[in-house]
């Protein structure tokens, strides 16, 4: 048994396990952008294959997009071209828009983004209270006063009491490229670390080795949420359970806020003090 992250290191994989043909989140994130006024630069942090990130360029946004992994990268710059993509840890960054029309009316051209985006849970990448503060205080550092950040993740108070989706593996079957994989996937709660953990075995029938590939995601609860964001200087405009991009049913043009954060997905929309 091999260990790696089979689907950040192959992003088509990513995209074909996780297929998002309607560009839903896109589609959502902009309209959440229009909704509160954003300027255009934008910062897609955590931007993985950078499907998002093209949709909001094409939306007529100044997109740069940030990821950890090199293949996302170099595969987002081929499929999903016009972003500006660049490597960084959302846990602490310091990037900003570049010169060009449409940069942030913070401290001058090109100087602060005016909304930072970072969706399917790539917020809860930062694990620790420190990382956390770490990546807000980031987002502070790039955002214009009255930037927006919006944030689409897993909800930790859906596990509270609920263990439909815990300790019995999931079974996954997909094709590409003429190989048949299958993935067994098991997720259980760390108390602890206030972390969800998940083991992913990957098979496939070319003969390869299996691979077993472990991720953790931090169980934020929606109350810490928003003490984190009022003691970075950020209001919260709206959090609740959906409809979102991978809700169900999935969120459309139009449609209302619960008004609960009880689901399993939590979305968030914060703006900056300006
Ligand atoms: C679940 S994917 C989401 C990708 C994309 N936002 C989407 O919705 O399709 C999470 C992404 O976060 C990236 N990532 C993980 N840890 C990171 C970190 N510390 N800083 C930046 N990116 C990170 C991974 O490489 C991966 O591309």
């Amino acid at each position: 048994m091999t260990s790696g992250n089979l689907l950040t290191d192959h992003p088509e994989l990513y995209e074909a396990r996780f297929p998002d043909p309607g560009r839903l989140a896109g589609r959502w994130t902009e309209d959440r952008l229009r909704r509160y006024g954003a300027g255009p630069a934008v910062l897609d942090l955590g931007c993985g294959t950078g499907r998002d990130a093209a949709h909001l360029h094409a939306a007529g946004r100044r997109v740069v997009g940030a990821d950890l992994s090199e293949a996302m990268l170099a595969y987002a710059r081929v499929h999903h071209p016009g972003p500006r993509y660049v490597r960084a840890d959302l846990r602490d960054f310091s990037l900003a828009p570049g010169p060009g029309p449409g940069s942030g009316s913070g401290s001058g051209a090109g100087a602060s983004f005016d909304a930072v985006v970072c969706l399917d849970s790539a917020l809860l990448y930062c694990h620790t209270n420190d990382e956390l503060d770490g990546f807000l205080a980031s987002c502070r550092r790039s955002l214009a006063p009255g930037g927006l950040l919006v944030a689409e993740m897993r909800n930790g108070a859906y596990f509270l009491g609920r263990n439909d989706l815990l300790d019995t593996p999931r079974y996954n079957a997909l094709s590409w490229q003429g190989t048949s994989y299958r993935s067994m996937t098991t997720l259980r709660v760390d108390r602890t670390a206030q972390l969800l953990r998940r083991t992913r075995v990957w098979t496939a029938d070319d003969g390869s080795a299996p691979v077993e590939q472990h991720s953790a995601w931090r169980l934020l609860l929606p109350q810490e949420l928003r003490h984190f964001l009022a003691s970075h200087g950020f209001t919260v405009l709206e959090l609740h359970d959906g409809p979102g991009p991978r809700t169900e049913p999935p969120w459309q043009e139009g449609a209302l806020s619960t008004g609960s954060a009880d689901a399993d997905r939590l979305h968030v929309v914060a703006r900056l003090a300006g």
